[in-house]
C-alpha cells in the first residue's frame, strides 16, 4: 500500500482512508489498484463494440489491425467512442433539467403542494425574456407557459431553442456557419446514438461537430433550464457564509448526508430534518438533534441556496460513510459510487435511493415523485433516527475542525455585489486589476491526488490576478483550502487582492453546481455583450483539473464550442487518433475559436491559461 500523502492532500480523507484499512472497508483507491495496468486500447479510445460483428480493436503501433470488421479506422472509432460520451454527459445534466420542468409544470397545473415557486420575480423574468406574455397572469399561468416552453426546448423544436437569445451575436454565427446550433436538447442526443450506430456517420470531423452541436444544446439548454428553474423553485443565490468538510459531521446528532444532483430531494429532506416533531423524535432517541450536510453536487445546490455544510466532494463519498457517525446517505442521481451500499454495510448505515431511474441492489428504496415528497423526506428521517440508535459510537471518529467559506454567487448576487452591472468588473478587467477570469470546475478521479490539482491550479491563477468561479467538487476542494474565504484575497496578486478586499469578496467565487457551469457561461455571454465582442474574444479560460466524468466532457465541450480556451487535467480517451487529438488541441482554434488542452501540472495549467488571456487581452488593446 502506498503511503497516504500519495491519495489526498486533505487531512480529513487521509484519516478516513486509515480508518478504512483499519476496519477493513474496500474503498476506489483500492480497487484502482485492482484494475491497473487498465486498458490500453480503451485508454486510447481504439476499442469499439458498437456492433455484433465486434468488438474490434485498433492496433495503435500499427502491425495489427487497422480497420475493426465494418472497416472503421481509429478515427473513426475514436469519434464515435468520444461522441457517446458527451452525449451520455448531456443526457444525465438535461434530464435532471427535465425534472425541474416536470415539477415546475405540477406546481402550475396545482398538482402538487409541496413545491412551489420561491422566487416569482425571477419566475416572470425568465418568462419574458424567453418571450412570453407575463402582463397581468398569475403565478400559475406564467409557471404553466414557460413550462410548456421548455418543454419544447427538449423535443422537436421549430424556431430557436429558449435561452439562444443569451448566446452573442458573433457566436451565433459561428455557430451558423460550421452547422452547429443546437437544435432540441432530446433530438441532438439521439441524433449522436444514430450516428454513431455502425455505418451512418463515418467521418470524424463531422462526428465531432454534432458533438459540439449536442454540447451546446445542454450547456444552453439543459443544464441552464435546470440552473434557471431550480432558483425559480427553490430561490436564487445570494451571498452568505457555510462549513466544510467532514468535520460537518456530529458526533451527538443523527447525522443525514444527501448525494447526488438534483434539489427536488434534497430541499424536502431539508425541510424534514426542520420538522419539530421529528426534532423532538431525534431527541427521544438519544440524540442532541439533526444534522443535514451535503456531498457532491446536490450538496452544492443545498449550500449554494440555504448555507447547508458540505461534507465534502467525489472522493470524500465512501471516507464520509467510514467516520462511523452517519445514518442515512439519501442519494437521487448521478455521480454516486455503487460502492456507497458496501460501505454502508460495514457500519450501522444506509444508503437510501429515490428515483425511479436510480436504483441500488442492496439500499433502501423509497421513491420520491411530486406528489408524496414532504412525506417520503419525513419516512427517511425517520429512519435515519431508528439507524441511530443502532449506531456504535466506539466506531465514531469524525476527523477535524471545519473551515468556513463563503457561498451564493448566483449571477443575480454577482451583478448586485458590483453595484447592479458588470460595469464595474468590466472596468477592472479593462485597469488589469483584474487580468481575466478563470472557471475551475468539475470532478476528482483517483487517478491524481485527491484535490491538488484543483486547489493548486486555482492558487497559481488568483497569483496571477485572475478571479477564479468554482463549481461542483472544486467547492469542496477550494473550500478547504481557505480559498472560497474574503481573506483568500492575500493569496492573490495585487490587482485582484484590491478588488476583492474594496467588494469584501473572495477571489474564488462559489457559482454552485455542476449544471450551474451555465452561470459562467451566461456571464460570458453578458461580458461580451456588453464589449460588443465574441466570447472567444474575452480574456477567460475554463479548466477542469481532476475531472472522471462523462458530463465534465460534455461541460469541457461546450466551453470549447462557446468559445472558451479549456485546460484538463487528464485526457480524454481520444489519444488513438491523430485527427481528433489535433482537432481538439489545435483545430478547433479555427472552427470555434478556442481548444481543449491537457495538462495536469497545476503550474503549466496556469501558464497555458495566463498566455491565452494576455493574448486576449492583447487583442483587446488591453495592458496584458
Ligand atoms: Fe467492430 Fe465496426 Fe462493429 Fe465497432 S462497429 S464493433 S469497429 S465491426
Ligand atoms: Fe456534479
Amino acid at each position: 500500500k502506498k503511503d497516504l500523502t500519495a491519495y489526498s492532500i486533505c487531512s480529513d480523507a487521509r484519516a478516513m482512508i486509515k480508518k478504512a484499512r483499519e476496519d477493513g472497508v474496500e474503498t476506489v483507491w483500492d480497487r484502482l489498484e485492482e484494475q491497473e495496468p487498465q486498458c490500453g486500447f480503451c485508454e486510447l479510445g481504439l476499442s469499439c463494440r458498437n456492433c455484433i460483428m465486434g468488438p474490434c480493436r485498433i492496433d495503435p503501433f500499427g502491425n495489427g489491425p487497422k480497420r475493426g470488421v465494418c472497416g472503421a479506422d481509429a478515427d473513426v472509432i475514436v469519434a464515435r467512442n468520444f461522441g457517446r460520451m458527451v452525449a451520455a454527459g448531456a443526457a444525465a445534466h438535461s434530464d435532471h433539467g427535465r425534472d425541474l420542468v416536470e415539477t415546475l409544470h405540477a406546481v402550475a397545473q396545482g398538482q402538487t403542494t409541496d413545491y412551489g415557486v420561491r422566487d416569482e420575480a425571477k419566475l416572470r423574468r425568465i418568462a419574458a425574456e424567453v418571450g412570453l406574455e407575463v402582463e397581468g397572469k398569475d403565478v400559475k399561468a406564467v409557471a404553466a407557459a414557460l413550462a410548456d416552453q421548455f418543454y419544447e426546448d427538449y423535443g422537436f423544436k421549430r424556431g430557436s431553442m429558449s435561452f439562444l437569445g443569451r448566446v452573442p451575436a458573433k457566436r451565433q454565427e459561428v455557430w451558423k456557419k460550421f452547422g452547429i446550433t443546437p437544435r432540441g436538447i432530446d433530438r441532438d442526443v439521439v441524433e449522436m446514438m444514430h450516428r454513431t450506430h455502425m455505418g451512418v456517420d463515418n467521418d470524424a470531423v463531422s462526428l465531432c461537430l454534432h458533438a459540439a452541436r449536442l454540447s451546446l444544446a445542454d450547456g444552453w439548454g439543459g443544464s441552464m433550464i435546470a440552473t434557471e428553474l431550480s432558483d425559480i423553485l427553490f430561490g436564487t443565490p445570494a451571498p452568505a457564509t457555510a462549513k466544510v468538510n467532514l468535520g460537518v459531521l456530529k458526533a451527538d446528532h443523527v447525522n443525514i448526508l444527501v448525494h447526488g444532483h438534483s434539489p427536488i430531494v434534497s430541499e424536502m429532506i431539508l425541510a424534514a430534518v426542520r420538522d419539530p416533531g421529528l426534532i423532538a423524535k431525534a431527541k427521544a432517541a438519544g440524540a442532541a438533534g439533526i444534522n443535514l450536510a451535503g456531498l457532491c453536487c446536490t450538496g452544492n445546490e443545498l449550500l449554494m441556496r440555504q448555507g447547508i455544510p458540505m461534507a465534502g466532494n467525489h472522493l470524500m463519498t465512501e471516507l464520509a460513510i467510514v467516520t462511523g457517525a452517519v445514518e442515512v446517505v439519501v442519494v437521487d442521481y448521478q455521480c454516486i459510487m455503487p460502492s456507497l451500499v458496501t460501505v454502508a454495510g460495514c457500519y450501522h448505515s444506509r444508503i437510501v435511493t429515490t428515483s425511479p431511474k436510480a436504483h441500488f441492489t442492496g439500499a433502501t428504496h423509497v421513491e420520491f415523485d411530486m406528489h408524496n415528497a414532504r412525506q417520503k423526506a419525513i419516512e427517511v428521517v425517520e429512519l435515519a433516527i431508528e439507524r441511530f440508535t443502532a449506531r456504535d459510537q466506539g466506531r465514531v471518529d469524525i476527523p477535524g475542525e471545519p473551515v468556513d467559506i463563503m457561498t451564493g454567487f448566483s449571477n443575480e448576487a454577482i451583478l448586485t455585489a458590483l453595484g447592479g452591472s458588470a460595469g464595474p468588473l468590466l472596468d477592472a478587467i479593462k485597469a488589469g486589476q483584474i487580468r481575466g477570469a478563470v472557471a475551475v470546475v468539475g470532478c476528482n478521479n483517483p487517478k491524481v491526488k485527491h484535490d491538488y490539482q484543483n486547489s493548486n491550479l486555482i492558487r497559481e491563477c488568483i497569483k496571477r490576478d485572475l478571479l477564479v468561479l468554482v463549481t461542483g467538487c472544486v467547492t469542496v476542494s477550494a473550500g478547504k483550502q481557505g480559498l472560497l474565504m474574503p481573506s483568500a484575497a492575500d493569496l492573490a496578486g495585487p490587482g485582484l487582492s484590491a478588488v476583492c478586499k474594496a467588494l469584501g469578496i473572495p477571489p474564488v467565487l462559489h457559482m454552485g453546481s455542476c449544471v450551474d457551469n451555465s452561470r459562467i457561461i451566461q456571464l460570458c455571454g453578458m461580458l461580451a455583450n456588453a464589449l460588443g465582442v465574441d466570447i472567444s474574444d474575452l480574456p477567460v479560460a475554463a479548466a477542469a483539473p481532476e475531472w472522471y466524468s462523462e458530463k465534465a466532457a460534455t461541460i469541457g465541450l461546450y466551453a470549447v464550442a462557446s468559445g472558451v480556451f479549456t485546460v484538463l487535467g487528464l485526457a480524454p480517451p481520444i489519444l488513438g487518433s491523430k485527427a481528433v487529438t489535433d482537432l481538439a488541441v489545435s483545430g478547433l482554434e479555427g472552427v470555434v475559436g478556442a481548444t481543449f488542452a491537457v495538462e495536469g501540472d497545476p503550474v503549466k495549467a496556469a501558464e497555458l491559461i495566463d498566455a491565452r488571456v494576455r493574448a486576449k487581452r492583447k487583442a483587446l488593446g488591453l495592458t496584458p
